[in-house]
């Protein structure tokens, strides 16, 4: 799989934070806060044990395309959180469709709690969208989250992401319940720093 992230100069510095590529001595400090049933209750992937987070983490290039978001406490450097940034497709028929390779970022996020409610992942985020929308070259970017997860679309909200669609029970919750989504997106040219 291709490096995408790579032409990015590493680290990237936000007022209080820094987005770093992970590295695989990042599982530990990950499973720190991943572990939390409020942390696992929305994302994808809920591994139980340590074990299994650490192959996730390897298997499924997870280090490719998530960050690492740093918080310097005065105390030492603290991982407070991932940002995940996949470069995809967009749509287009099939005599374009070449030209709609590699021209958005999908993001999402995970922070742990114990640093929440101070707009952290606000500031991360916008940052990943800086990134898309400067250096990456992308022309949209999108998330998706379940409509129940109100600090999630809160965040996007606050970012100026546009709600694009509200999905009715179209998302399988691991406690086996069909459950609404909801998907933001915003254009290169609708993006204001
Ligand atoms: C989604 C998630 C990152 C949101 O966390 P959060 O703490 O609400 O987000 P922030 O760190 O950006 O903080 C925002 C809050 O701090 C407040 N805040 C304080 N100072 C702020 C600042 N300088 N800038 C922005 N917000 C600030 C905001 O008002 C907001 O509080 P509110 O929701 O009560 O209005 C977090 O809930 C999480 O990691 N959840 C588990 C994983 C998950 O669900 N991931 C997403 C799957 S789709």
């Amino acid at each position: 799989m291709e490096d995408a992230l790579k032409k990015i100069s590493w680290p990237v510095s936000t007022e209080r934070l820094r987005l770093r590529r992970m590295n695989s001595a990042d599982v530990d400090s990950l499973w720190r806060y991943r572990q939390l049933a409020d942390v696992t209750q929305w994302i994808t992937a809920g591994p139980a044990t340590l074990e299994d987070f650490r192959s996730l983490f390897f298997a499924k290039v997870y280090p490719l395309k998530n960050l690492a978001v740093e918080l310097d406490t005065g105390q030492g450097t603290v991982l407070i959180g991932t940002v995940m940034l996949d470069i995809v497709d967009g749509w287009g028929q099939s005599e374009v469709e070449q030209s709609a390779k590699g021209v958005e970022g999908n993001l999402g996020w995970s922070f742990d709690p114990a640093y929440g409610g101070k707009g952290y992942a606000t500031e991360a985020v916008r940052a990943a969208i800086g990134l898309c929308f400067g250096p990456l070259g992308l022309r949209r970017v999108t998330a998706e989250c379940f409509a129940a997860n109100e600090p999630s679309w809160k965040l996007m909200e606050r970012l100026g992401m546009r709600k694009e669609f509200h999905g009715r029970k179209d998302s399988l919750h691991r406690s086996g319940e069909w459950m609404d989504s909801m998907g933001y997106a915003l254009l290169a040219e609708e993006w204001i720093d």
